[in-house]
């Protein structure tokens, strides 16, 4: 999309969250609007490119280990565009299905993982929790315990939207024994400098929340957390790559829990 030729029904005139967060991970999909905005992010906070690919790679650990433990149904809401270590490439033998709300992150993720076995991309808003789990039904065997990923996703919904309500919702109709694995951008985490970035993204497609951890534990009613708990990305379940890389940022929290019966 360097070539700045934008397919029909898609604006390129607003930065978008889904191409900006490409963008810090490396990834071409994005327009000029998305890189000035991500630019303006990276010279208030440089730590923001690393931060994202710190949560990617949790996110990667997390899936990794829920497959370890027999989940073979993940669904991945607000799934982003397809940069490289989606979910479906970092595990075998499971279905995943993509959701999230952006026409260029269903057109690029149907282009490039529509024939990828077990893998289906829908169309979906998280903020319509039971239209959202009727069309996984479709695919995913709701009698079985599934992973739910809300991954970098929970800092767009505003407190208007009832962000622990929706995620209440969820829990309520995912199967017993099944997962939330959750992370969130938090204050206490972020330098000061948080509220500026926070000033770009108003301008975005999504404006952005940062919630504090006393928060982001109530979104985890009703699950039992896995060890660690609730950690910076970079602290769940390192492995020999975490323990390497020297990536700076570390903003999100995360935690993956199971559905308490
Ligand atoms: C920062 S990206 C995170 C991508 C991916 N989950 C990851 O962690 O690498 C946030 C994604 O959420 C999507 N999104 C934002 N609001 C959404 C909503 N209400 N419903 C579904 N997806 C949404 C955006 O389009 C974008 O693709």
């Amino acid at each position: 999309m360097t070539s700045e030729r934008v397919p029909p029904g898609i604006s390129a005139a607003v930065p978008n969250v889904a191409r900006m967060y490409d963008y810090y991970l490396g990834g071409k999909d994005n327009f000029e609007v998305d890189r000035q905005a991500a630019e303006k992010v990276l010279a208030i906070i440089p730590e923001v490119e690393g931060d994202a690919r710190n949560s990617r790679a949790f996110l990667q650990r997390a899936v990794r280990h829920l497959r370890e433990l027999g989940v073979d149904q993940f669904l991945d809401i607000g799934s982003g565009l397809p940069t490289a270590g989606h979910v479906h490439e970092v595990i075998d033998g499971a279905n995943v299905v993509y959701v999230d709300n952006d026409p260029v992150v269903l057109t690029h993720s149907r282009a490039l993982l529509g024939h990828s076995p077990g893998v289906t991309v829908q169309e979906g808003d998280l903020r319509e929790p039971e239209e959202v789990m009727a069309r996984a039904a479709q695919v995913l065997d709701l009698e079985r315990p599934i992973a739910l990923l809300v991954v970098s996703l929970m800092h767009f919904i505003t407190d208007e939207e009832n962000p622990a309500d929706l995620l209440r919702r969820y829990r309520e109709l995912l199967p017993a024994g099944s997962y939330l694995v959750l992370t969130h951008v938090a204050p206490d985490t972020m330098p000061k400098e948080a509220d500026e970035v926070s000033n770009v993204y108003q301008r975005a497609s999504s404006p952005f929340t940062t919630r504090r951890r006393a928060v982001f534990e109530g979104f985890l009613d009703g699950f039992d957390l896995l060890e660690p708990g609730i950690v910076n990305t970079r602290e769940w379940r390192p492995d020999p790559d975490t323990a390497r890389s020297q990536v700076k940022g570390d903003y999100h929290l995360c935690a993956v829990g199971i559905k308490r019966r």
